[in-house]
Formats: C-alpha cells, sequence, structure tokens
C-alpha cells in the first residue's frame, strides 16, 4: 500500500494559450497531488487540459504561445515552476518520467533509435553502480526491451531514426525506455492509445507490475475508465480545465458526486470525441470565452443561481473524497 507524503502537488494552476483570436483560458485553477508510491487516474472528454497539466510539471509547454497565469507545483517540496532553465533536467533525471500521448516529441530526431535506448540503458547500469559494458551487450539489451513491448523486427527498428516508425512503433519504444529508467514518478499520457488491442492490455500489466515491484508513482492519463478502474488506487476527474471530482477508485465508482463524474460513468467505458455525449448533453465550452462561475453550468441539469457567478471550491465529502460542486457546500 501507498504511503501518504506528497511527491507531488500542483496548486490552483491556470495557463493560457495566446492565439489570433484571443487568450484560450484553458487550466483554470487545478488542484492534484500524488502520493508517494501512489497509482493515479486522470479522466476527463477530450481538449479538457490532461496533457497540458504534465506538460506544466515537466516544463515543457511550448511557450508562446502557453503561459503559466498562477499556481504552483511542489515535487518533493520544490517549486517547480521557480526552477532556473538549466536546473530543469536535474528533475528529468532519475526523478519524473513521461510517455507521452505523440511520442514524437519525446523522440530526438537526429539519433537512432537504438543509440537513444542504449544512452538509457548506459544511464541506468550506472545508476547500479556498473560502468563497463560492451557494445555488444548494450545492442542487446536494447533488442529485448523493444520485444518486451511486443516490438517486430527489432534489429531492424535499433538502426532507424524515430521519423521512419509509426506511431504506435515510437510509443513502444518511449514505453521501453520508461520501462527501463527508474524514476519516482512516472506520467503516462494515454501510454497505449496508438497500439494495437492486443497488446494494449499487455503493455499496461508491464507497466503496473513494474510501478509496483520498483514502489513508482504514476499517474494514468487515459480515456479508459476500465483502466482506471483496474490500474489506480485514486481518481481525477477532469473537466474544462478543473478538477471536478477525486476519490478512492473504489467509491468513485460505487459514489459518483459531481454531476459531471455522473454522467460519465453513465456513458460507454471508452470515452472518445464523441463518447460522452451518452451521459451529459452539449460539449465541452470554449476556451476563448468560457462560461463564469462552474464552468459545467451550461451542461448541468442541476444548476443553480449561484452556480452562474462563483466557481465552486473543492468542499470535502468524507476523508479520501472532494468535489468541486455546490450541491456539496456553498
Ligand atoms: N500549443 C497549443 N496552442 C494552442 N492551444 C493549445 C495548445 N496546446 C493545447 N491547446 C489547447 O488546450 C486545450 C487542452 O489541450 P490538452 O492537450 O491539454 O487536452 P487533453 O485533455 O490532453 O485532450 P486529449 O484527451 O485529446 O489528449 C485544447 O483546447 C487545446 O486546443
Ligand atoms: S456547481 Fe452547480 S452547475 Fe456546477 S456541477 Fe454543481 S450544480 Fe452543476
Ligand atoms: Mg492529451
Amino acid at each position: 500500500m501507498h504511503t501518504k507524503s506528497p511527491l507531488l502537488e500542483i496548486k490552483d494552476l491556470s495557463v493560457s494559450f495566446k492565439v489570433f483570436e484571443g487568450d484560450l483560458k484553458v487550466l483554470n485553477g487545478v488542484n492534484l497531488t500524488i502520493n508517494e508510491g501512489e497509482k493515479v487516474g486522470l479522466v476527463g472528454e477530450t481538449g479538457c487540459g490532461k496533457t497540458t497539466t504534465i506538460k506544466s510539471v515537466l516544463r515543457v509547454l511550448p511557450s508562446p504561445p502557453a503561459r503559466i497565469t498562477g499556481g504552483e507545483i511542489f515535487y518533493r517540496g520544490r517549486d517547480i515552476l521557480k526552477l532556473k532553465k538549466r536546473e530543469i533536467p536535474s528533475i528529468r533525471r532519475g526523478e519524473i518520467s513521461a510517455i507521452f500521448q505523440d511520442p514524437l516529441t519525446s523522440l530526438n530526431p537526429v539519433f537512432t533509435i537504438g543509440y537513444q535506448l542504449q544512452e538509457i540503458i548506459k544511464h541506468s547500469l550506472r545508476q547500479q553502480g556498473i560502468e563497463e559494458v560492451s557494445k555488444k551487450e548494450l545492442k542487446s539489451r536494447a533488442a529485448s526491451l523493444l520485444k518486451e513491448t511486443g516490438m517486430p523486427d527489432p534489429e531492424r527498428i535499433l538502426k532507424s531514426y524515430p521519423i521512419q516508425l509509426s506511431g504506435g512503433m515510437r510509443q513502444r519504444v518511449c514505453i521501453s525506455e520508461a520501462l527501463r529508467v527508474t524514476v519516482k514518478l512516472l506520467l503516462a499520457d494515454e501510454p497505449t492509445t496508438n497500439l494495437d488491442v492486443t497488446i494494449q492490455d499487455q503493455i499496461l500489466r508491464r507497466l503496473d507490475e513494474l510501478v509496483e515491484k520498483r514502489g513508482t508513482s504514476i499517474l494514468f492519463i487515459t480515456h479508459s475508465l476500465g483502466v482506471v478502474r483496474h490500474l489506480t488506487h485514486r481518481v481525477y476527474i477532469m473537466y474544462a480545465g478543473n478538477i471536478v471530482e477525486t476519490a478512492h477508485t473504489k467509491e468513485l465508482f460505487s459514489n459518483p458526486l459531481h454531476p459531471y463524474t455522473r454522467g460519465l460513468l453513465k456513458t460507454v467505458p471508452k470515452l472518445t470525441g464523441e463518447g460522452v455525449s451518452e451521459g451529459i448533453q452539449g460539449r465541452i465550452p470554449n476556451y476563448l470565452n468560457p462560461p463564469e462561475g462552474c464552468r459545467f453550468h451550461p451542461r448541468c441539469g442541476d444548476k443553480m443561481e449561484i452556480c452562474i457567478n462563483k466557481k465552486p471550491p473543492l468542499f470535502n465529502q468524507g476523508e479520501n473524497q472532494m468535489v468541486a460542486c455546490f450541491l456539496y457546500g456553498r
């Protein structure tokens, strides 16, 4: 079981993107905590700000157009947003790593896959105090890492550059990298979206085994409530740049409180772009001009006067559940 000391604490994080038409006010005061050894899910429909949240943590948001307009992100007590540029690599090395939705962005285009994997293997061997290792050994280790993710023809892949691979293949490379290095926190942004259904399960289980074994904390970003249900201790539900509810996974499924969460759980397990409309009418708002007060109010069947003007904070409901909705507090 996980202990209770916080590893990552995101507090009131707000992020905008400057575009031709104006400012997209995307993140609107996000609060999210991951404790040591905890497996946490982050769920919400497409465009709600999941990737923007983890890119803020990693300090890889493109700026411009992105601008962090408020908030703090504490990693082991240190505010990541206050780090100087040259200090940023230190949080990536051995501390936080990520598997991105679009793996092209996290692979270096000018080096072969083989070279990149071997560098990672060397680094992780050094962590274990092993300095000397032959070229042949490195190559064979890189190939077997790729095989573990079900990569066809690993020998050829090792000689290829990222651009020469399909999206699914690149994702497998990133997963291989993530499996290799030992980190304290792994941010997995839909780690298996580009893979065949048959291999998805296998990879998720492998990831899960590894984080369990090493006591790594993980944030699983996913559209799949099934994944969340099976692989996480706790879940955050995100809507239009806000965390609207968090609870222990079991509790969330048995006792969802927020009207959005309740609608979400009525939908099919996979939340595709259109999927949410079965349980909830309407669409995610336009971030140029998002609704005042509770951003969910235009879609909410329980809306009250207060919801239109005032943003609901997260109200405690029992020991482990929090919900941002005026039905549960004023
Ligand atoms: N570089 C950018 N420039 C302008 N807008 C951006 C940029 N990156 C993200 N956005 C906007 O921010 C919003 C949230 O995007 P984000 O990628 O965080 O969503 P997401 O929850 O990860 O969605 P998905 O489930 O589709 O991956 C979207 O409306 C998106 O258009
Ligand atoms: S705060 Fe109001 S509008 Fe928002 S979810 Fe709750 S009842 Fe609905
Ligand atoms: Mg995303």
